[in-house]
């Protein structure tokens, strides 16, 4: 049976990106995979078609969908649209409303990159990280929400931080599940000095380890002195679990450990559905829709191709194929080839998106 996969490119570099992973999917369904793709819009072009980031139509279809790939989402374009509908909008219903509670942000560092890091090679060489991100509570989803007008010239700004039990629950359970399949340690960042909501995902976290998974190394750090752990000594770490927003920006600095930001997926999962066993799942990279380069062929699809390898992984069963996919990217950067953002202090000549998607393609029928 085919696999039915949604392709929602989105704005800026997205539709670039996208179109390099739709040649990798047709050198899967050339080589024995079935997918059937469609494709649809969200973020800014979905908001000048439809006035929403995200139809009801398109919500059916990812509903339905046995994975999501998203590119990118938002620009300039679109700042002064109403907040309701800005295109991040689109971006966050899909979230909630297909409940992809748990982010998983791996922080690789290719051998062939790690001299283009903000840190020294020694720190990050052979760096494999994987940050666990709550994706649809805390800060990001918690009522009230709003500018209240208090009336004497004044306003408030309220953004609410909730979470209850059961969220951090099955976040730090994906977490262990995780660490079982790599270096079996979980680092749990909170701000339990401070936040109430860090005391309780301190407790839920050490409560759920207690009980499901004495076999892992948990360890608890303040979220602050996390990020500062992140540039002093990246290496120490194996899986880090912790909340939507701590999450969103300590897996940016994870990120640039790297070397470049067009180099990494992720993969937003929901809870295996209990008569199939089947997880939603939407794939996306890390970075944004980069208007500044966008349509000038200049854009890095690593980070797209391997959020589809994150795909076959985790959506469709197929470990070998994406194993495949990772090793045909290390090989194209092994041999040298580069976009623009992977070029490094001694510059170079850069390929285009189109050239490092083919590349790939060529690597993939070559190994
Ligand atoms: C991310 C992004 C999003 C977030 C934005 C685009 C809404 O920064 O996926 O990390 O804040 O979650
Ligand atoms: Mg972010």
């Amino acid at each position: 049976m085919a696999h039915d996969l949604l392709l929602l490119a989105g704005d800026g570099i997205g539709p670039e990106v996208m179109g390099e992973v739709k040649k990798v999917i047709g050198w899967f369904n050339a080589n024995g995979m079935d997918f059937a793709v469609e494709e649809d819009l969200v973020g800014g072009c979905a908001y000048d078609a439809h006035g929403q980031a995200v139809s009801d139509a398109t919500m059916d279809k990812a509903l339905r969908a046995d994975a999501v790939l998203l590119g990118a989402v938002g620009g300039p374009k679109w700042d002064k649209v109403p907040y309701e509908v800005r295109p991040e909008a689109g971006l966050l219903r899909l979230r909630k409303d297909l409940e992809l509670f748990a982010n998983l942000r791996p922080a690789k560092c290719f051998d062939a990159l790690a001299d283009f890091s903000s840190l020294k090679r020694e720190l990050i060489e052979g760096l494999d990280i994987l940050i666990v991100r709550e994706l649809t509570g805390g800060v990001y989803f918690g009522e009230p929400k709003e500018i209240r007008d208090l009336g004497n010239g004044q306003k408030r700004a309220i953004d609410t931080q909730v979470y209850d039990t059961y969220e951090i629950e099955r976040i730090a359970a994906v977490a262990f599940d995780m660490a079982r399949l790599r270096d079996n340690r979980v680092c749990s960042m909170e701000k339990r000095n401070v936040m109430r909501s860090g005391v309780l995902w301190n407790e839920v976290v050490t409560q759920v380890h207690q009980d499901r998974y004495g076999d892992v190394q948990l360890s608890h750090m303040l979220a602050d002195a996390g990020g500062m752990q992140l540039v002093r000594a990246p290496k120490q770490f194996d899986v880090i679990v912790t909340d939507n927003l701590f999450g969103d920006m300590l897996s940016d600095v994870a990120a640039m450990l790297t070397g470049s930001l067009g180099m990494l997926p992720s993969a937003s999962l929901g809870a295996p559905d209990a008569a199939t066993g089947r997880r939603k799942a939407l794939y996306e990279p890390v970075h944004g829709s980069a208007p500044d380069i966008a349509g000038q062929g200049k854009a890095n699809p690593i980070a797209c191709i391997l959020s589809f390898a994150m795909a076959l992984r985790y959506s469709f069963d197929a470990g070998e194929a994406a194993d495949r996919l990772e090793k045909a990217v290390e090989s194209v950067l092994a041999q040298g080839v580069r976009t623009g953002d992977l070029l490094g202090p001694n510059g170079g000549a850069a390929v285009s998106t189109a050239q490092m998607g083919d590349a790939i393609v060529a690597a993939l029928g070559a190994n």
